[in-house]
């Protein structure tokens, strides 16, 4: 019966075929299947050769037969010459693949959210493919990936398994973002996609970025703006290697994304499941402001943790003292600490190890028990300290590594991530541990346990200060070498979703060296992450513009440092428009500075409501002008902030904000003026929505590296 059926359908298949030029066409099949959105829709349909096809972001629906190259997911090895989605061989060594269309679920997962699944199969083998989505209507999100199972006699080879390859039309432009350590997303590249094929990836094995960024933007019909402009933007949810690749063949651009295929081959077992990373795209009609708004609003919900919640204002103690503390030292910063307002406390790198000390970074990672000689009695003490000054204690950690000189090394040295027969080559005198080894995922998990069970303990950052070089797993074998890059970085989510399920009230931030991770992958079981150690205001301003695009800035650390050197209140005024905190050795402050801080942290605790929970409006880009603005708008639009950060000299021209109530009265007024700088022109003013929109307000600031804060009441 099976027999029958497929000879008819290859019969069927060929008759409803014809070929014109390079391009195999086929009619059209099933009914038009829609994700969508409540301003976007991806339309695919199933032709008669029983593929799936889907119409270009950004094209009309096209009458007559559907071409080949428009393929929705196309595979390797059975006549799409383009770049594939999906590159399998099979277990009997056929390097080809067809997926044909099986069927569809949708589910209402909410009032808002649309979950939908489809079911390819390949009719020659028992292998299956499902395409699965989740649309959040208000939002204007997709969420993608897809799932790969079969029952072959043995393991098939996945060589590519992209988590999405949707089709555009032609004229796409491209925004990606390229830095490095210190100067991660500093230099936004936009570019209009030309036939060929541009690649954005990483090759680093525990972390997507260090280089290049895994969220980008894709316009359609030229270059889009904060408030004008078709956008889509893609973000991969992944922490390790990735890749994305814009390829445009001549008849559309392809964005196809995912683990990077680079040495990753991956054995799927019969029985078991391939589950890609999830992408998250997000549309906008109206340009990048609206764009980033929603994708901020979906993120809330989840894309972070208690994304409802404001943050509290942090103190670290890294830019301030290094490795050079014990605990009268750190214990000596709560009591000015709680005095300017601060409301958390976090210990960095340095507390740990006692044959192999912390002192510096050439030892102790590995060795998770408190150094006697700095704290005698561990870190309960510093913590029930810290409580004493109504001050919350948090604490650093880097469970993946281990130095050599560390007890943990001289007892296992196989623990690490490395290649037999070669030097070791350290970074940052240190070493990765071989998460895919189960005595490793134990060690990890239980130095985790310990550290955040210690009483008081309500805050973490998890550090990553490397990435691979050497990528040999001793534990898994010769001939599975090649999933390290994916079974790490599985077994790394696994671990820390334990920890945000084990510790569900102690906040967390993600960080990795700077900003080597900051991606929807392991942010969902974060609060907030580290965009970078460069915490230079006047780079921050740049550097926080872009992550904005992606990320809400109630999730993007901004730390008051002396990075650069810059004027306290330009400092302080940067953290306030993100997630605050502050790096400076409080004792070492001089009294105007300590005054400048708190005034600082007040008028951050009356307005971070706004902030953090309100809709952000990119006002003026600080690359291409002597200023940044920005404004948040509360959700009842009955309170506004507005920032501006004069990067250079320039004429004191009045900033307009945007997202007012047209109809409502606000009344100005400057948080924390400049010592000595003239009061606003319009302090105290009150003024409709409309007259601020189209007016605008002239800041305090006027000469380089100064910003005013200006909050709109109603
Ligand atoms: C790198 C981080 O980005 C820094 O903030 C700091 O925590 C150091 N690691 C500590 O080693």
């Amino acid at each position: 019966m099976k027999k029958i059926s497929l000879r008819l359908a290859c019969l069927f298949l060929v008759a409803a075929m014809s070929v014109r030029g390079d391009q195999t066409e086929t009619a059209p099949r099933s009914p038009l299947i829609t994700i969508a959105t409540s301003h976007w829709s991806l339309s695919l349909r199933a032709g008669a050769d029983g593929r799936l096809y889907q119409q270009p972001v950004g094209t009309p629906p096209a009458a007559g037969n559907l071409k080949r190259n428009d393929e929705f997911y196309p595979q390797a090895g059975d006549g799409y010459v383009w770049e594939p989605a999906l590159q399998v061989v099979h277990a009997d060594g056929n390097t080809s693949t067809a997926l044909l269309y099986e069927g569809l679920s949708q589910t209402n997962e909410s009032a808002d959210v649309t979950g939908t699944r489809i079911r390819l199969h390949d009719p020659a083998y028992p292998f299956n493919v499902t395409l699965c989505f989740r649309a959040h209507a208000a939002e204007d999100v997709v969420e993608q990936w897809v799932e790969i199972r079969h029952q072959e006699s043995r393991a098939v080879t996945l060589q590519r398994m992209a988590s999405t390859a949707l089709l555009f039309g032609n004229n796409l432009y491209l925004t990606h973002f390229f830095g490095d350590w210190a100067k991660e997303m500093l230099s936004p590249i936009t570019e209009k996609l030309t036939p060929g094929t541009k690649v954005l990836d990483s090759k680093l094995g525990v972390r997507a970025d260090q280089f290049s960024n895994p969220s980008f933007i894709l316009s359609l019909n030229g270059r889009s703006t904060e408030t004008s402009g078709q956008v889509l933007a893609g973000s991969l949810a992944w922490s390790g290697s990735y890749q994305c690749e814009f390829d445009d063949n001549g008849g559309g651009i392809r964005a196809l994304c995912g683990v990077n295929p680079f040495a990753s081959a991956y054995h799927l077992p019969p029985g078991q499941v391939f589950t890609t990373p999830r992408m998250i795209w997000v549309w906008s009609g109206q340009g990048l402001g609206d764009m980033s708004r929603k994708l901020h609003h979906w993120a809330r919900d989840f894309g972070l943790r208690d994304g409802h919640k404001t943050r509290d204002v942090l103190l670290n103690n890294w830019e301030a003292t290094g490795f050079d503390f014990d605990f009268n030292r750190i214990a000596g910063l709560f009591a000015p600490a709680r005095a300017i307002g601060t409301e958390i406390f976090l210990l960095d790198d340095g507390w740990f190890g006692n044959a192999h000390p912390r002192v510096n970074d050439h030892a102790g990672l590995g060795d998770w028990q408190p150094n006697r000689q700095r704290l005698p009695d561990g870190l309960a003490p510093l913590a029930a300290a810290a409580a004493k000054e109504d001050l919350r204690f948090g604490i650093w950690m880097e469970p993946e590594m281990v130095n050599p000189a560390s007890d943990l090394f001289a007892q296992h040295p196989d623990w690490v991530i490395r290649q037999p027969k070669r030097d070791l080559e350290l970074q940052r005198n240190q070493l990765v541990l071989d998460l895919t080894r189960p005595a490793v995922q134990a060690f990890e998990w239980q130095s985790i346990k310990n550290i955040l069970s210690v009483p008081g303990i309500s805050f973490a950052k998890w550090d990553c200060n490397r990435y691979l070089t050497q990528p040999g797993s001793g534990w898994l074998a010769t001939d599975r070498q090649s999933h390290l890059w994916i079974d790490y970085v599985t077994a790394l989510y696994a671990l820390m979703d334990k920890t945000a399920k084990k510790f569900p009230d102690t906040e967390l931030m993600l960080c990795s060296g700077g900003g080597g991770r900051v991606d929807y992958g392991a942010l969902p079981h974060f609060h907030e992450f580290w965009p970078s150690d460069n915490t230079d205001p006047t780079l921050r301003v740049p550097m926080q513009w872009d992550y904005s695009y992606f990320f809400p800035c109630m999730a993007i650390s901004s730390h008051v440092t002396h990075w650069g050197n810059r004027p306290l209140h330009f400092a302080c005024s940067v953290a306030m428009s993100a997630r605050f905190g502050m790096d400076l050795d409080l004792n070492k402050l001089p009294a105007t500075d300590r005054d400048i801080c708190a005034g600082a942290i007040a008028a951050y605790k009356q307005i971070r409501d706004v902030t953090q929970l309100g809709d952000l409006y990119r006002l003026e880009n600080p690359h291409d002008t002597y200023r940044g603005a920005l404004d948040f708008v509360s959700p009842d639009r009955s309170r506004a902030v507005v920032f501006a950060f004069q990067l250079q000299a320039g004429a004191p021209l009045p900033v307009r904000p945007q997202g007012l109530d047209p109809l409502k009265h606000y009344t100005i007024h400057e948080l924390n003026p400049a010592p000595g700088r003239a009061a606003l022109p319009d302090e105290g003013r009150t003024v409709s929505g409309e007259v601020l929109m189209r007016d605008g307000l002239v800041p305090s600031c006027a000469n380089a590296v100064e910003a005013s804060v200006i909050e709109l009441g109603s």
